[in-house]
């Protein structure tokens, strides 16, 4: 007895380090070096980014500002999600071209398209600049003098740890990057918003671009004379596959976490924001939804935009749910119990729960308001360019967007706190009887363009409120609930924390920086009882086929594919079954922006692309609980099959390096 109650205190003090929990800096992966070890990684963190030798850093890329992309060829080919490619795909796309829903396969490099404004940067360095800063040189110095150093370099520099350290990051920019290919989106985004952030899933989410370069393999607009761009590094692809249990590694830019906030933060996001912004966009997506059932244009029209208000919309629903589940308000605050009781006797924290606490109090209100005038006002369209106003679509668009405007205005009347709301829009209300015939009014404006003076006026006023908010709340730069003074305090709070929690693995929130995440591939589960494998077969993608439900009509050529068990060489055994693997789970601790990046096996080979988290998981972004916390990726393999099998770009497979 005694024995095995040793054995779980052991367990239990190993914990904190066996959790696959973490972002972490390339640049000082050296420190994990050794768990990533213990934990399967055959290759060294020089290996993972070196600004000596080519490493993979050199083969992971920013895509566009919010997604990740991988080369894989020593041609510049490039992966990452088809939502990530999404704009590109649809701004070539019409009712002729639809390659939104056909798919595009480029059959030659001259076929290749390109892209007004789509950019990707590789990191050429990044360096600790905490020292230079307090030594009196500004971010803005470090900056010009980092991008005088090459001719398309762009830098940054971020905080740590709520400023308790400075990084530099200096970037390479290319902006000529062209679309290769993109499978149907019956493929590309197969189960569409009914499956996003679910899993069992089966979405082949990838897109293939190709970056260009001059011919001196430099930076260039967009020019026919470019050359396709010769990497550094590109990363080899894996058709071995994974199993449940395997090394992963997932390299690429999350967007956005905040692991450190108080349960005063937890609750406001659970119980106020979340709450709010998932009720506007219901409606919003109701407008939307029945309008694009009606009428095919409308359908193409508005995909793109239903598929960003009902992504985040059904990520919020995910991230109430999992912090309810979890209990993760209650174990924050008594977290912030223990730290109290810890720092009762050290002057430099003891006060400083108490004051989050108190500022929280005092911002919330302004923040609520500036959180509901973006889903609300900001939402409004103040034009409809003379280039919709062409489009056959655009009459068609009427009654949608009328509806929009009566909704959002109405919602912005109830829920704004009323010291917040713009004058310009009270007396709107006030002179049209109600917020919805305000806001039709604002419609006939815009929608005619006859009056554009009310909308400018409330779009003036917003901003003039925002500003306001800003000011209270001492800070221009709001990813989150935060104020200047917020800052300020966690500075201190999480200097504290990291003396008083010794076993805790601390790692900066993400910041769109570049990062390291590595765990396993593995199941959980998903209910009392209920065990969700890793991974997904073909087989369940004909599960689901079905002609009559938009989201789950498969091109025919994936039908036929099935039927014949054409699976050429990337077919595999399943328990048993001969079958494609389409999506597997795995521990990584991702987020959003990290969409598009590279999963990597233990010897830095390309097993799958990510593109999607666990609904009730997504709480991940607050609090990594590694029971649930689960990845999305789909699997190289079915990438691999659909260009070959679908696409028939097998071309495209011998610039690529299979192992
Ligand atoms: N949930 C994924 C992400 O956050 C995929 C979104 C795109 N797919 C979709 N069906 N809307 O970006
Ligand atoms: N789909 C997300 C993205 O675009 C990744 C999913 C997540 O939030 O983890 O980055």
């Amino acid at each position: 007895m005694k024995r095995i109650l040793l054995t779980f205190l052991l367990l239990a003090t190993l914990l904190p380090a066996a959790a696959d929990e973490g972002m972490w800096l390339p640049s000082l992966i050296a420190s994990r070096i050794d768990d990533m070890r213990a934990k399967g990684f055959r290759l060294t963190a020089e290996d993972i980014y070196s600004v000596n030798r080519a490493s993979m850093k050199d083969a992971v890329v920013l895509f566009n500002g919010g997604c990740t992309g991988e080369i894989v060829s020593d041609e510049g080919l490039l992966l990452t999600n088809h939502h990530c490619g999404y704009g590109a795909i649809q701004a070539h796309s019409s009712v002729e071209h639809d390659y939104l829903t056909d798919g595009f396969w480029a059959r030659s490099r001259a076929e290749e398209l390109p892209n007004e404004k789509l950019w990707v940067r590789f990191l050429v360095r990044m360096e600790e600049v905490t020292e230079r800063i307090a030594a009196g040189e500004t971010a803005q110095e470090i900056i010009r003098k980092a991008e005088a150093e090459g001719e398309s370099y762009k830098a940054a520099v971020e905080q740590m740890y709520y400023g308790n350290q400075q990084f530099l990051f200096l970037y390479e920019q290319f902006d000529d990057v062209r679309l290769v290919a993109a499978p149907p989106s019956s493929i590309g985004k197969f189960g569409g918003d009914t499956d996003n952030w679910i899993w069992p899933r089966h979405t082949g989410d990838f897109s293939v671009f190709r970056v260009y370069a001059s011919k001196e393999n430099r930076p260039a607009a967009y020019s026919p004379e470019n050359v396709p761009y010769r990497p550094k590094k590109s990363f080899s692809i894996s058709t071995r596959g994974v199993a449940e249990g395997d090394f992963t590694m997932i390299y690429g830019f999350p967007g956005n976490t905040q692991e450190y906030i108080l349960s005063d933060a937890v609750r406001y996001i659970a119980e106020r924001s979340d709450p709010a912004k998932i009720a506007i966009r219901d409606g919003r997506l109701d407008i939307i939804r029945a309008a694009q059932e009606s009428d095919p244009a409308l359908r193409i029209h508005y995909a793109a935009k239903h598929a960003s208000i009902a992504n985040a919309w059904k990520k919020w629903q995910g991230e109430v749910l999992g912090l309810e589940r979890r209990g993760i308000c209650a174990a924050k605050a008594d977290y912030e119990k223990r730290f109290d009781a810890w720092a009762v006797d050290k002057p430099a924290y003891r006060d400083v729960v108490a004051q989050l606490r108190d500022e929280y109090a005092r911002i919330a209100d302004p923040y609520f308001a500036r959180e509901i005038t973006f889903e609300t006002i900001a939402a409004l369209p103040a034009r409809y360019s003379a280039e919709a106003r062409a489009e056959e679509v655009f009459a068609r668009r009427e009654a949608t967007e009328r509806a929009l405007f009566r909704y959002l205005a109405g919602e912005y009347a109830r829920r704004c706190p009323v010291q917040y709301q713009v004058p310009e829009f009270l007396d709107g209300v006030a002179a049209c009887g109600s917020a919805e015939a305000y806001g039709e009014k604002l419609f006939e404006g815009v929608w005619n363009d006859t009056d554009t003076l009310a909308i400018d006026a409330l779009r003036k006023g917003a901003r003039r409120m925002l500003d306001h908010v800003g000011w209270l709340l001492g800070t221009g730069s709001l990813r989150n609930l935060n104020s200047g003074r917020l800052n300020d305090l966690y500075t201190v709070y999480i200097r504290g924390l990291r003396e008083w929690d010794t076993r805790r693995a601390f790692y900066p929130d993400a910041n769109l920086t570049l990062r390291v995440a590595y765990g396993r591939v593995g199941g959980y589960e998903y209910a009392d009882g209920e065990y969700h494998k890793p991974r997904t077969t073909v087989d369940g993608i004909i599960a689901k086929d079905n002609p009559e439900i938009y989201d789950y009509d498969i091109p025919q050529a994936l039908r036929d594919r099935y039927a014949a068990k054409d699976y050429g060489r990337w077919a595999t055994t399943v328990e048993g079954r001969r079958t494609v693997p389409v999506c597997f789970l795995a521990t990584n601790h991702t987020t959003g922006g990290n969409s598009g990046s590279p999963i990597l096996n233990a010897d830095g080979e390309l097993v799958g692309i990510n593109f999607d988290r666990t609904w009730r998981s997504t709480m991940s972004d607050i609090a990594f609980d590694p029971e649930i916390c689960r990845n999305i990726a789909v699997d190289i393999r079915y990438v691999l099959f659909v260009i070959d099998r679908i696409g028939g770009a097998d071309y495209l497979l011998r610039e690529m390096k299979l192992r």
